[in-house]
């Protein structure tokens, strides 16, 4: 498989996932999280889709396209090894939808921090609510669901509470 042919995988399984989990969601009226903003894509998706919920946006540097980048009062700055508990505090366990994409293409590495914040992201989750990642997860309560139509099997994964 070519670097092109994984590329359009993982965006077309993001797509398919995101589609199936806001759809899944959309009676819980909890926010959403989106972490890893990067080019806003998938931000710019789930903002056109979701309606009636804030989707708060964890970022350690904001360099998006300009139409996909959240407002200050929904962004949370910083390390999520740090944001993510905080928020937790601040919050408790309310979100709806939390996706995840916040890998680099380090395949190891990226397996590793899905580890660690695996224990920080599971008790954010409201009853109900669904976890979407770009990364296989490593959670203790949570269960993995079977992919939408148009999902590649290991290019994306759901998780519900
Ligand atoms: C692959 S990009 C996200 C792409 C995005 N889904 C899109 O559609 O444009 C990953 C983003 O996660 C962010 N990130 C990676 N590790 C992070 C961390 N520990 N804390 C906060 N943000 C992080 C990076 O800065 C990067 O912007």
């Amino acid at each position: 498989m070519s670097r092109l042919d994984l590329f359009i995988d993982r965006m077309v399984s993001q797509r398919a996932c995101l589609d199936y989990a806001i759809a899944e969601t959309a009676l819980i009226t909890g926010p959403v999280y989106e972490l890893g903003l990067g080019n806003g894509r998938t931000y710019h998706h789930m903002r056109e889709r979701i309606k009636g919920r804030d989707i708060y946006v964890f970022e350690r540097a904001i360099a998006s396209h300009p139409d996909s980048t959240p407002p200050e009062s929904l962004t949370i700055l910083g390390d999520v090894h740090d944001t993510l508990p905080a928020t937790l505090e601040r919050f408790g366990p309310v979100a709806s939808l939390i996706h995840a994409d916040l890998g680099g293409h380090n395949r190891a590495k990226n397996d590793i921090f899905a580890r660690e914040i695996s224990p920080l992201v599971e008790p954010l989750l409201a009853e109900g609510g669904l976890m979407v990642s770009s990364d296989r997860m490593y959670f203790e309560n949570l269960t993995e669901l079977p992919l939408p139509t148009g999902a590649v099997e290991g290019r994306c994964f759901v998780y519900r509470r």
